[in-house]
């Protein structure tokens, strides 16, 4: 009985660490393969990005390169009566941000929608507001699609990196220590 009891404990102990190492061989693939790293912006200035967003009724949100779609869970907890849609084209995080998707509109009823595409490709005409956390180079490729797509009024807030082409509406010091991520955003009316 002993030894039946110990053979249990033992496969169970092994399948939890396949899993995990089945997790960390997808998150590293995935940072590998993708030109910008998930990396999800700190919780705490959360509040920072959905206040300069100024969402309102009827907005629609594009989270380009949502990652675990932290971002869009958090501004559609407190804004309900708007539509969320991520962008992500890594496995790792996509699968990540579908399964809270699922999970938080079923528990929370929280509705954002995540998609697995390439931002580049996606139509973002309907968008109201877009949110970006991703690379300088990549912003700066984005900006001919953005002026091309956006419509008149179209807000983006992007934490930490800027257009070198274009001026910024405003620029906000978040006040972060030396070491820390996400010094700023820089918020921009097209
Ligand atoms: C720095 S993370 C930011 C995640 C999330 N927006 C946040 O702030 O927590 C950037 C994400 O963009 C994704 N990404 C990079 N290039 C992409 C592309 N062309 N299409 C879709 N997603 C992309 C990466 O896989 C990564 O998860």
């Amino acid at each position: 009985m002993i030894i039946f009891i110990g053979q249990i404990f033992f496969w169970l102990a092994f399948f939890i660490l396949l899993f995990v190492l089945g997790i960390m061989i997808l998150w590293v693939w995935s940072n590998i393969w993708a030109k910008v790293p998930f990396v999800g912006v700190p919780l705490h200035i959360l509040k920072d990005i959905e206040r300069e967003l100024l969402l309102k009724e009827g907005s629609v949100v594009y989270d380009l390169g949502c990652g675990d779609g932290r971002v869009l869970f958090f501004l559609a907890k407190n804004n309900p009566k708007i539509k969320y849609i991520g962008i992500e084209n890594s496995p790792f995080p996509f699968v990540l941000a579908k399964f809270l998707s699922w999970w938080n509109k079923k528990f929370h009823n929280i509705d954002v929608e995540v998609i697995k595409e390439d931002f580049f490709k996606v139509d973002l005409s309907k968008a109201t507001h877009i949110f970006t956390y991703l690379y300088p180079n990549i912003m700066d490729d984005l900006l001919s699609k953005f002026d091309k797509e956006l419509k008149r009024g179209t807000r983006l807030v992007s934490v930490s990196f800027h257009f070198t082409t274009k001026r910024e509406t405003k620029e906000l010091d978040l006040k972060r220590g030396k070491y820390q991520l996400a010094k700023k955003i820089y918020v921009y009316d097209f």
